[in-house]
This record gives structure tokens, C-alpha cells and sequence, in this order.
């Protein structure tokens, strides 16, 4: 093993299943941390990733038999099983928290997970179906009982074309679980995180505009999407600051959230959350609020309809996307249109003065208030169509392109 001097060591069991292939990018995380990996690769594991691939990134021999007679010779699997800081499985199919759960020892992973002495960390991946299964349920509380932690399954769109909770937890994600397990000193984090030291911004939610005690006009929106993409940039390691219009959704974590109402008050709250490297701004907000709020309830028997006249509200990505020394390096607007959409998009980013437009048809069934999206991705230069995903995974993918962009 990579052998840091008063380093900590992880000892990675990687499972089979599609998602292996991340164990590497935790492999690597780890590793710039300046954290040894000694993997343990399953049969099914090495099904999906090479013993190559992760001898490389992790710099160590990978085990992958119990009854090697050089490793044996070398190092038992009681020895191997304690020679780290903390065991890691990762992705930890059903199978192998199954295994753990009953304490079944048939092969190196299992063995090496009933007779480890220290902490042991599972990040989930499987089919929703398995991972929702009674049996895995069980297993799972049972392990949790144990004193066994768990990060994830994060839930998404599925390899297997299903939806819901099952996905392996992203690799910043696990990597942060480990850094807390572990002890480790916060800049070990940030400095593997891609988003890490940089700040972002979001506005999502509606905005209220009052018309009297009691009404008011509003846009609709679940301000879902926003709230993924704050969550997906926290992930990242961004620090990151949403400020939202009224909506019942949790705040995701590691996210400051700032509540408002109307236009004129996000505006104030996302102009003190600068400077920021990126804004992101999903809010749908109200174009127009009534000129005069009425102080007390407006009565039906005061000789018909009230007369209300209108103001425009701020433009609030607009004039925070104009140039100044505050203006985020990337600005990033939302478009909803139902027609001509990217035309429409196009304008619009010229308009406001965005460096990018993620435009949605708002006509397409499920997209308003449900959770999945379609969208394009509209740059000075070029569009992107992406293909319809949940606004999860959409969130994740723009939070991705801003990493790569910042
Ligand atoms: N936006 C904003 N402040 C406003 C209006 C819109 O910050 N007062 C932002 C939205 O958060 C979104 C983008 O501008 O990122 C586009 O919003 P949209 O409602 O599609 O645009 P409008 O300016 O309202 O244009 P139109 O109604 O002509 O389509």
C-alpha cells in the first residue's frame, strides 16, 4: 500500500454492477487526498472494472482470492481485513450486504467484512426493485444495527431503465462520508473536490406578489429543479447559496437556503449572496406585481372588481448578469418556453446578457410540476439537446458542465 506516513489507509471492496466504474473515480479522489487504497476487487466486480485499471489509480496490489497461497503467504485475510483505517464498499451490491448481514464468509470480500475490526462504510447500488426488497431492507437495518454506515443509494434514472432509490452514491459524495469517518482534516476535502472553494448561487421557487392581506399572484413552479441543481453544486463541494421563493421542499444538504417572497426581495438576497463564481437562476418569477398593496382585505360588495394596475418587477438575472465587478464568472439563465423554444432561448440569453440558457418545453407532458425534464443547453456558441432525464439528473449534469466551465 501507498504508504503515507501518519496517512489513513481504506481498505475498498468494490462489488459488482454498473456503477464499478465510479469506484475508480473514488479511487482517485482518495489517492489526491493523500488516502492509501488497498482494493479487494469481487468476482462480479471484476466483471465491470479491470484489477488493472485499479492497481494503477490506487497504486497497490489488488486482491481478488481468498485462497491465494502467495497472499496468503504475503498477508492473511484476517491481517488484510485490519490493515486499514476503515473498510469501504463500494458499490455494495445485495448480494454482498446480504452476505455481510449474515455473516457469510464464502469468499475474500465477505470474510475480510466479518473479520475486520474497524468501521465499515457501504454505498449501495442496485436495482430500485432489490434495493427496495424487504430482504435488503432487512439486511441493510440489520447492518445499520451492527454499527455498519451507509452513504446513498442516491435516487435517479437507473442503468436498468427504471427510476428511483438505488444509484451509487456519486464518488465527492462517498469520498466526503470517508473524510468524515476518517477524521481527516476539512482541506483534505476540498482539495479533491471539483467545485471545492468556489461559491455558487441559485434562485428557484416562485415568487408571491401581494395584492392584499390575503392574495396575491404567483408563477407556477415545484421549484424542484432548482433545488436539485443547489443540491448537485453542494455535492461538488461548492458553497453554495439558494435563495427560494415559497415552496415545500426540504433545503438539500449542505446548502444555504434563504427564503423570500416577492421579486423585489430576491433580488436583495441574491445580490448579498455575491460574489459568487457561478448563478444559477431557475426562480420563476412574477413579471409584474400590483402597484399599490392594499392593506386590508378587499371586499367582494364594494361595487364590483377591483381595478389593479401592474409594475414590472426586477429583472433580477438580468441585472445581476450585467457587467460589473460583481457579475459571477458563469451566469446561468432558465428558459421556459412552449414554443419555438430555442429561437425563444436564443433571444433570451442575448437579452439578459447570460453566458447560458438551459431552455425547457413547458408543453411537454410531465415536465411542469412532475419530475422529469428535457431540456437544451444554449451557449454564445452552440446548442446542446440533452435527452429527457429526471431533474435530478439534469441537475447533476449542469452541475457537472459548471465544473468543467469554472
Ligand atoms: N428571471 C429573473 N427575473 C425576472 C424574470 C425572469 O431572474 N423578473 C429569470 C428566470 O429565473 C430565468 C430567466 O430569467 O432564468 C428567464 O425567465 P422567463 O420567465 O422564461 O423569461 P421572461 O423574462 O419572463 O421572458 P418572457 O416572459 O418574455 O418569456
Amino acid at each position: 500500500m501507498s504508504d503515507i506516513p501518519g496517512g489513513k489507509r481504506v481498505l475498498l471492496i468494490v462489488g459488482g454492477g454498473v456503477a464499478a466504474y465510479k469506484a475508480l473515480e473514488l479511487t482517485r479522489l482518495l489517492r489526491k487526498a493523500g488516502v492509501g487504497v488497498r482494493p479487494i476487487l469481487t468476482k462480479a466486480g471484476a466483471e465491470f472494472v479491470t484489477p488493472l485499471s485499479l492497481a494503477a489509480l490506487s497504486e497497490d496490489k489488488v486482491y481478488d482470492d481468498l485462497f491465494s497461497l502467495t497472499d496468503e503467504a504475503e498477508m492473511g485475510h484476517i491481517q488484510l481485513s485490519r490493515s486499514a483505517d476503515l473498510v469501504v464498499v463500494a458499490p455494495a451490491t445485495a448480494d454482498l450486504i446480504a452476505k455481510a448481514a449474515n455473516g457469510l464468509a464464502g469468499d475474500l470480500a465477505s470474510t475480510t467484512l466479518l473479520a475486520t475490526d474497524k468501521p465499515v462504510l457501504m454505498a449501495p447500488a442496485m436495482n430500485v426493485r432489490m434495493w427496495l426488497h424487504p430482504a435488503t431492507q432487512r439486511n441493510v437495518a440489520t447492518l445499520k444495527a451492527d454499527g455498519v454506515s451507509f452513504v446513498g443509494p442516491d435516487e435517479g434514472a437507473m442503468a436498468c431503465g427504471e427510476f428511483g432509490p438505488g444509484r451509487l452514491a456519486e464518488p465527492p459524495e462517498i469520498f466526503a462520508a470517508i473524510v468524515k469517518m476518517l477524521n481527516a482534516p476539512a482541506e483534505e476535502i476540498f482539495e479533491a473536490w471539483p467545485l471545492a472553494g468556489k461559491r455558487a448561487l441559485v434562485t428557484a421557487g416562485p415568487t408571491f406578489e401581494p395584492i392584499d392581506p390575503v392574495r396575491g399572484i404567483t408563477n407556477r413552479s415545484s421549484g424542484r429543479q432548482g433545488y436539485a441543481i443547489a443540491g448537485a453544486l453542494a455535492k461538488l463541494g461548492a458553497k453554495v447559496t439558494l435563495v427560494s421563493g415559497p415552496v415545500s421542499l426540504p433545503t438539500p444538504a449542505g446548502v444555504e437556503r434563504v427564503d423570500v417572497e416577492t421579486a423585489r426581495e430576491m433580488l436583495a438576497a441574491a445580490q448579498a449572496a455575491l460574489p459568487a463564481d457561478v448563478g444559477v437562476f431557475v426562480a420563476a418569477v412574477a413579471d409584474w406585481r400590483v402597484d399599490e398593496v392594499f392593506g386590508s382585505k378587499l371586499k367582494k360588495d364594494k361595487g364590483g372588481p377591483p381595478a389593479l394596475t401592474f409594475v414590472e418587477n426586477p429583472d433580477i438575472l438580468a441585472t445581476l448578469a450585467a457587467s460589473g465587478p460583481n457579475r459571477p464568472k458563469l451566469v446561468v439563465g432558465f428558459a421556459a418556453e412552449t414554443d419555438d423554444v430555442e429561437a425563444h432561448a436564443r433571444a433570451k440569453l442575448a437579452r439578459k446578457g447570460c453566458d447560458w440558457i438551459i431552455a425547457n418545453d413547458v408543453t411537454e407532458p410531465g415536465v411542469m410540476g412532475g419530475t422529469e425534464n428535457a431540456v437544451l443547453l444554449i451557449a454564445k456558441d452552440h446548442t446542446e439537446r440533452w435527452e429527457r432525464a429526471s431533474k435530478d439528473d439534469v441537475a447533476r449534469s449542469i452541475a457537472q458542465r459548471i465544473a468543467e466551465a469554472l
